[in-house]
């Protein structure tokens, strides 16, 4: 597995180091002249800045070339400030900067793989 992360207080580097694997740093490969890689399993983890994607991450995002992922997770322009991913984090590890309450809401009587379910745009973007 390779974890692409951007980071600039940490928390990014750490989580990165959760999931495991090998750990490359976009900036440090960014302006590769050829930015391809090749994994059975492929993350990117980059803070939200002003609701988007790092302009970096986005360059990043925009230039590299995976092949032969079998899972890939990016939200790149697609997130939505919807702060689900603060809220449902299962070890709660991610957090608004200068939020005042780690507290966390998802409604009891819906899971977490029903929520997951009903956002995942998979099948209609193959049908758009
Ligand atoms: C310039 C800037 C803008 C940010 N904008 C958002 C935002 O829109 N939404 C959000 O949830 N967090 C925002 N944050 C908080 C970061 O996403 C958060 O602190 C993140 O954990 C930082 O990751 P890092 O420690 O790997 O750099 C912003 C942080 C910075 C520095």
């Amino acid at each position: 597995m390779t974890v692409f992360y951007f980071t600039s207080t940490g928390n990014c580097l750490a989580v990165a180091k959760c999931i495991g694997g090998t750990l490359i740093s976009i900036p440090q490969v960014v302006d590769y002249s050829d930015l391809h890689f090749k994994d059975d399993a492929i993350g990117i983890v980059f803070p939200i800045y002003g609701f988007k994607t790092p302009k970096m991450v986005g360059r990043f995002l925009d230039t590299v070339k995976i092949t032969d992922v079998g899972v890939s997770v990016s939200f790149g322009e697609k997130c939505e400030g919807c702060f689900a991913c603060t809220h449902l984090c299962p070890q709660n590890a991610i957090h608004l900067k200068g939020q005042r309450s780690g507290k966390r809401w998802r409604n009891p009587d819906v899971s977490l793989s029903e929520i997951i379910q009903s956002n995942n745009r998979r099948q209609t973007e193959r049908q758009a």
